[in-house]
């Protein structure tokens, strides 16, 4: 496909994609609208920014997210890359992903970007991404921390409750481990069922 006829744009400059672009990311990943467009509202100059790909018929065709990553500051995570469907295969996902790794390495300074993907690897390796540790998106923790998904890999530590035992009573035995993947040495252990990936730029 013809790449001239073609625009990367931020979508919070261009409000009047913001529904187009809802049902071409809900045509892929189905999830509440209201939610949806809650996260896409939330592109920004700053990080998370929504990058569209537009045709010169004002059709939108793809969708991109950059959003931060607190442990690595010369970095972010590339998420939510989607082509419409009736279009993949044209190299458009390719010439949008390179322009999101120019607008990263020119207008927001980055060295590196991340992303993790099930299934797409043979995409990505293409682009020149390479397969490297869980990273974490959330917090300040260690780079090597994983990223771990709020709802499926939480880990949730048991506090224990504060009770007044009467003296000369054992203390009662701890809770038990909550039942995860962390093994005995370290959280980073847990197990992501997603390729992680990263580049140079
Ligand atoms: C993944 C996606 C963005 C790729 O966009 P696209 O425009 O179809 O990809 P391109 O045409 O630029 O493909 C570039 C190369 O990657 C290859 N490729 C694309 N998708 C691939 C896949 N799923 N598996 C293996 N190779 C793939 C193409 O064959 C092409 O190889 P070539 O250069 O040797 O011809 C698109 O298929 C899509 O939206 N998929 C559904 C959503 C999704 O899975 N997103 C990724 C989430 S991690």
């Amino acid at each position: 496909m013809e790449t001239e006829n073609l625009s990367v744009l931020l979508l919070h400059k261009h409000p009047e994609f913001l529904r187009a672009c809802c049902d071409l990311i809900n045509d892929e990943w189905p999830r509440s609208e209201t939610a949806r467009m809650m996260s896409l509202q939330a592109s920004c100059d700053n990080l998370p920014t929504s990058l569209i790909l537009v045709s010169d018929a004002k059709q939108i065709l793809g969708h991109l997210k950059l959003t931060p990553i607190p442990a690595i500051p010369e970095s972010c995570f590339i998420e939510t890359v989607v082509i419409s469907k009736a279009l993949r295969g044209k190299k458009l996902g390719s010439f949008l992903m390179r322009r999101a790794e120019e607008y990263c390495k020119n207008v927001l300074k980055l060295e590196k970007v991340y992303l993790s993907t099930k299934g797409q690897e043979n995409f990505y390796a293409k682009l020149g991404y390479v397969i490297c540790e869980p990273i974490s998106i959330y917090g300040s923790g260690s780079p090597n921390s994983f990223k771990l998904s709020p709802s499926r890999n939480k880990v949730e530590i048991p506090v224990p409750r504060v009770v007044s035992i009467p003296t000369g009573v054992p203390p009662p035995p701890p809770p038990p481990m909550p039942e995860t993947s962390v093994n005995n040495n370290t959280i980073n252990t847990i197990k992501s069922n997603k390729t992680f990936m990263f580049k140079y730029i």
